[in-house]
């Protein structure tokens, strides 16, 4: 029995600022991804600090701050089936030089440390992110597939 996951993916200040957020999000929607939770926000230092914590003692941690902070990010929650694998696969390698073609991270970004696109790497992870950015309540958990959308809600008239 498969169960669904829930991820965070952010688009990156990078991806906004160069008008990508409906391509990027329309390769999730394509997939089949359910889309529960989405604001755009300005990250402060103290938000990118829980976000990236496990790279605060690494070199790029400064430019990684500075890059993060540089304008706002489109921040999302998608549920599915395997959704954390398969979503890091939809991004690509963390160096677009090395990711896939046909990968996000390949088709919208060259550097390594503007890769564009941020994707949770475990489900444990996933929740941390996701309860950095969203309170449960702005999440939308009664989401139905859209059959069940079409059957239910359509009225058949007299
Ligand atoms: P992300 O967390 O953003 O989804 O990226 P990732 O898992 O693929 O890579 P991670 O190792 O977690 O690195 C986080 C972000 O830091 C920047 N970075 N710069 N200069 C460098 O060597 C370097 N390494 C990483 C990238 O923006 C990377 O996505
Ligand atoms: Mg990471």
């Amino acid at each position: 029995m498969h169960t669904e996951e829930r991820t965070f993916v952010a688009i990156k200040p990078d991806g906004v600022k160069r008008g990508c957020v409906g391509e990027i999000i329309s390769r999730f929607e394509k997939k089949g991804y359910k889309l529960i939770g989405m604001k755009m926000l300005q990250v402060t230092e103290e938000i990118a600090a829980k976000h990236y914590e496990e790279h605060i003692n690494k070199p790029f941690y400064p430019n990684l701050v500075k890059y993060i902070t540089s304008g706002p990010i489109i921040a999302m929650v998608f549920q599915g089936y395997k959704a954390v694998q398969g979503i890091r696969h939809l991004l690509g390698a963390t160096d677009p030089c090395e990711a896939d073609v046909g990968s996000i991270r390949a088709d919208y970004a060259q550097l390594k440390e503007y890769n564009t696109i941020h994707g949770s790497d475990s489900v444990e992870s996933a929740e941390r992110e996701i309860a950095i950015y969203f309170k449960p309540e702005e999440l939308c958990t009664n989401y139905k597939n859209m059959m069940e959308l079409v059957t239910e809600d359509i009225d058949e008239g007299e």
